[in-house]
């Protein structure tokens, strides 16, 4: 296979200067020299094929250099890139902030564009707070509620929305206080309502915010949906902010186009990034109800919302973004979704009961299984089966990286059959040959 650029020493070159994500050098492997992508693959430089089993980190939904956005962003770069979004406003930004209103049935509401997940999450949690402060109400509402292991980010505010874990150790005395409720797991749905309800009775909660049904970086933990439900009408009758962070749940990850698309009760403000752009170009949006909105427009400065980011609705990608929502919306797209899910549960139904697994489960288009790992039965982040099976899975040619015990499959929606079914071979010959 041809490569594009000379990639000899690159990687002596990367290991001098760069400083790579969610990476322990002194243990890590050396990082792959990657020179394209196509569809659901990656090629190194040795013209090696991958499957990105995982989305390239949860994002490529309609695969790598899909045409129809590369086209759409190659037209954008010949009109405009980016302009200041505080004096200005551009076509795409208008038309993809219309659009995205209406896929989450908000007919009227407002879209506050950012450049990442974490970003989107920071927005909303500061517009929470601030819609509060400039509220009057019968006692401050400061209070921020959250899920138990929670994940919404690595800025500061979206830290500490994720209560203590054992990601930000190194912060805690820096965050800002948060009160968290256990997940309503199936079957354990009361602790969760009774433990909101005993929280909710201080009045002085502004807001909660929650990953719709299925918590990602904890381990993809999994959500009893009436549970969920009820936890988020608790919050509305007590007139607290629910904000959905659908980053990673989003554009049909969990099967509808939403997660929240399931539950009756809907958020007052959706945190949403990652496949926004179908993974081409980085991109964050805060979409929050009218009334949100409303108490900021005042004759008082200090209401502004006096927050931004330099790269807010950037041109290009909001061009790839409105390439990306038309693929989305299209019945093929469904139609991909849904054979994902149905191959998933055909392994499920074969494989859950296998006693080195802890639990096999399936949402929408994403496989989870937790291997039983020694003594412990909770999922653990850094046990040492990450780095063992995420090996064993590259030298058969799929690209995983599990959350400790926690593998799981998110694939681009263009995978194939044949694609799923060698992740499924190698999932079922790791159980004897890996743990
Ligand atoms: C649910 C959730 N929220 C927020 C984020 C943060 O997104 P980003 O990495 O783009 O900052 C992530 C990232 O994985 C996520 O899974």
């Amino acid at each position: 296979m041809e490569t594009l650029f000379n990639t000899s020493h690159l990687v002596q070159r990367d290991q001098r200067c760069v400083w790579h994500p969610y990476t322990q050098s002194s243990t890590a492997n050396l990082p792959i020299p990657i020179t394209r992508a196509k569809g659901a693959y990656l090629y190194d430089d040795q013209g090696r094929q991958y499957f990105d089993a995982i989305s390239s980190w949860w994002i490529m939904a309609h695969g790598h250099a899909h045409p129809a956005i590369a086209t759409r962003i190659a037209h954008q770069v010949q009109h405009l890139e980016q302009v200041v979004f505080a004096d200005f406003t551009h076509i795409g930004a208008v038309e993809l902030a219309e659009r995205l209103l209406d896929l989450l049935h908000m007919p009227q509401g407002r879209v506050f564009y950012s450049d990442n997940g974490s970003t989107a999450v920071e927005t909303a949690l500061k517009m929470a707070l601030q819609f509060w402060h400039q509220t009057s109400s019968k006692k401050a509402r400061t209070k921020v509620i959250c899920f138990e292991k929670a994940y919404h980010g690595d800025t500061f505010g979206a830290m500490s929305a994720a209560g203590r874990t054992s990601f930000n150790r190194a912060f805690w005395p820096y965050l800002f206080e948060v009160q968290t409720i256990p997940t309503p797991q199936i079957g354990n749905e009361e602790r969760s309502i009774n433990q909101l309800k005993h929280l909710l009775a201080a009045d002085d909660v502004a807001c909660f915010i929650f990953e719709p049904l299925l918590q990602g970086a904890a381990g993809m933990l999994t959500h009893s949906k009436e549970g969920l439900d009820t936890l988020l009408a608790l919050c509305q009758q007590q007139h607290v902010l629910t904000i959905a962070d659908e980053v990673m749940t989003g554009f049909g990850r969990t099967g509808p186009l939403f997660a929240c698309d399931v539950l009756k009760a809907k958020p007052d403000i959706t945190c949403l990034s990652k496949s926004l752009t179908g993974g081409f170009l980085p991109l964050g949006a805060t979409v929050c109800s009218e009334e949100i909105f409303e108490r900021f427009v005042s004759d008082n400065p200090h209401h502004t919302f006096l927050h931004g980011h330099t790269f807010c609705a950037n041109a290009l990608a909001c061009a790839a973004a409105l390439a990306s929502l038309d693929l989305f919306v299209q019945p093929a797209c469904a139609q991909q979704r849904w054979a994902i899910e149905q191959q998933h549960r055909v392994f499920q139904t074969q494989w859950q009961h296998h006693p080195r697994l802890v639990r096999c489960e399936v949402i929408g288009t994403i496989l989870v299984v937790e291997y039983r790992d020694g003594p412990q039965t909770q999922a653990a982040y850094f046990s040492p089966l990450k780095e063992r099976l995420k090996s064993y899975f590259l030298k058969h040619h799929i690209y995983v990286r599990p959350l400790g015990n926690v593998l799981y499959l998110m694939p681009p929606y263009c995978a194939s059959s044949s694609d799923l079914a060698e992740c499924y071979a190698c999932i079922i010959n790791s159980l004897s040959e890996v743990i």
